[in-house]
């Protein structure tokens, strides 16, 4: 039996990140969870920002921020920079995080991250109560020991931290590798 239940953003596991934005100068750090990935060539990613967060007029304005992506050791980070508002004073000595100087973009970025995209906003679209921000990853720093030897991003299986229904959860083992049923004998 199936029943019809009231609409919502159903989508559970998803990326939970903590978006840098400003300058050396200014900088403020939020957790996003409604973050996404939208194209491959150029790569693009988009994260949704309610308008009366303190980082949403920094990041229009400046139009750049920086993804960083969260691994376990960073939960407790990642929770106070997603409780806590840049109003009220620096977020990154408060959640213990260090910022980094942003090599293609303003935007400083959380150092103790494993890898950390920087990128341009392309457009916004208002939805309703969020801003989508659609912006072009403009470079990737990563921590070395996660670059493979063909220079691409290698994060092993459980180290990444996604967002499922009020909960922070490691993602487990493999269950399958892309496009491993079109190599599968009938
Ligand atoms: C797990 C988690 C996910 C969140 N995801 C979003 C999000 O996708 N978009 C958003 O606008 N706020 C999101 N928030 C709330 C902001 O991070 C929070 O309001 C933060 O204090 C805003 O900081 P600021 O006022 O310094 O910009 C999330 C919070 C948590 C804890």
């Amino acid at each position: 039996m199936k029943k019809n239940i009231q609409p919502s953003t159903c989508l559970a596991p998803v990326p939970v990140v903590m978006v840098t934005c400003g300058d050396e100068r200014e900088a403020n750090v939020l957790t996003i969870a409604w973050a996404g990935t939208v194209n491959s060539v150029p790569p693009m990613v988009s994260i949704a920002v309610r308008y009366g967060r303190y980082s949403y007029p920094i990041i229009k304005e400046k139009g750049e921020f920086t993804v960083n992506l969260v691994d376990a050791g960073l939960v407790e980070a990642t929770d106070r920079c997603g409780v806590l508002s840049g109003r009220d004073g620096d977020k990154f000595s408060r959640a213990g995080l260090t910022k980094a100087p942003g090599v293609a973009v303003h935007a400083p970025y959380i150092a103790e991250s494993p890898a950390s995209l920087e990128c341009k906003v392309v457009q916004e679209i208002s939805l309703g109560s969020h801003a989508l921000f659609l912006a072009e990853v403009v470079n990737v720093i990563a921590d070395e020991k996660y670059v493979g030897a063909n220079g691409a991003l290698q994060i092993p299986d459980g180290v990444l931290v996604a967002y499922c229904n009020g909960k922070y959860v490691t993602t487990g083992g493999t269950v399958g590798t892309y496009a491993y049923t079109a190599k599968k004998k009938d």
